[in-house]
């Protein structure tokens, strides 16, 4: 599913993180950059130790907050690292924290030129946020930065089950049906 904003456009897609053919693809990290499971563990498996070696000159990551490495052996050029936030219910901060893990990522990807980015559904796995939740923050922030960041041509969200592109794909279709 796609939407276009200007001359940019919004793709949703299911797939594997570490198969995308982009510029540069985000992280779901934690404040250590130092691994993981989930898509943080795929990267590296996939990015190999270059990746880490990287990571570990970062100093850490604050939750809603975004660094870059290369992207290894990644068909990606970059990493984008980002934290989300920790589900606790949804009174700790956590929808800002998620927008503004969403908002650096693609300020980080605009700063370093890249056109094309992936990202997966932050937060939703092991950091246990609930997916209809996320995915209107996820697809509302995006949205509104790629009318701020024009060099950006698209961006994929690329879910990992098909449930997960099917409740992005219908909180898409509800933000874009004309009122
Ligand atoms: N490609 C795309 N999406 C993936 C992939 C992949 N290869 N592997 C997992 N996912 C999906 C999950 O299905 C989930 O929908 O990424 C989403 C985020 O899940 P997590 O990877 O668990 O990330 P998160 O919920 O943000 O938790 C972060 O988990 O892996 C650790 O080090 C990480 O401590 C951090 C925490």
């Amino acid at each position: 599913m796609e939407v276009k904003i200007g001359n940019s456009q919004l793709v949703l897609k299911q797939g594997d993180l570490t198969e995308e053919e982009v510029d540069a693809i985000v992280n779901a990290a934690n404040p250590s950059l130092l691994g993981g499971g989930g898509v943080d563990g795929a990267i590296h498996r996939a990015g190999g130790p270059e990746i880490l070696a990287q990571c570990k000159k970062l100093g850490g990551c604050h939750p809603g907050d975004a660094k870059i490495t290369s992207g290894g052996k990644l068909k990606a050029k970059y990493v984008i690292h980002t934290v989300g936030p920790i589900w606790g219910g949804g009174k700790e901060g956590e929808p800002k924290i998620l927008a503004q893990a969403y908002q650096r990522s693609m300020e980080v990807a605009s700063g370093n030129h890249c056109r094309t980015v992936s990202f997966p559904s932050i937060s939703t796995g092991a950091y246990g946020y609930p997916i209809d939740q996320a995915s209107r923050i996820a697809l509302r922030t995006i949205l509104n930065c790629l009318k701020d960041h024009q060099g950006i041509s698209e961006v994929r969200i690329v879910l990992f089950s098909f449930e997960d592109y099917q409740v992005y794909a219908r909180e898409l279709r509800q933000m874009t049906i004309p009122m």
